[in-house]
């Protein structure tokens, strides 16, 4: 029974991170998607709206748990008793910090792996931060998104006006 965490902030959750936790879902027994709290960013969803976010897109796969953590991911890891720690690259420029992190979590754990996926070609560009971006500015994020991700956006819209 392999186990593997699937941390981030999902703020909000993109087809990219679909893309990854698809991927995922077919290479470990279980996954959980961990949004992380606490993570120092401008928010624009709540925690248990990006939680809701993910298990309304994720509906479609048998073996995906959404949970939310605070403080060291690789001490919630270990926590849940997971295999390893997924996480998603899209272009080299992720490489670095994606590397940094990697390399911290193995000295503060040498038995949890860090496994990266590469995202699909079309969603290389897409980012979170992207979309709040567009959505924030009024355009037309519905494609950037799984469809439930879309009224839970749009709400959190309303509530910043
Ligand atoms: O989607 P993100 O914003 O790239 O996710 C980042 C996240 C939440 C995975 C990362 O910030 C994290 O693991 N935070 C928990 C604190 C931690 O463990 N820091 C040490 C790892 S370098």
């Amino acid at each position: 029974m392999k186990l593997a965490v699937y941390p981030g902030s999902f703020d909000p959750p993109t087809l990219g991170h679909l893309d990854v936790i698809e991927r995922a879902s077919r290479l470990f027994d279980e996954i959980i998607v961990a949004v992380g709290r606490n993570v120092s960013k401008v928010a624009l969803l709540e925690t248990e709206e990006r939680m809701d976010a993910i298990r309304e897109s994720t509906r479609h796969l048998g073996n995906v748990r959404i949970d939310s953590f605070a403080g060291l991911l690789i001490d919630y890891a270990k926590q849940m008793k997971a295999d390893a720690v997924v996480r998603g690259l899209r272009a080299t420029s992720d490489f670095d910090y994606e590397f940094q992190m990697a390399m911290v979590n193995r000295r503060l754990d040498t038995d949890i792996e860090s496994v990266f996926l590469m995202t699909r070609w079309d969603y290389s560009y897409l980012s979170s931060s992207i979309v709040r971006e567009v959505a924030t500015l009024g355009g037309d994020f519905a494609n950037l998104v799984p469809t439930p991700v879309v009224p839970i956006v749009r709400k959190a819209l309303d509530r910043r006006r």
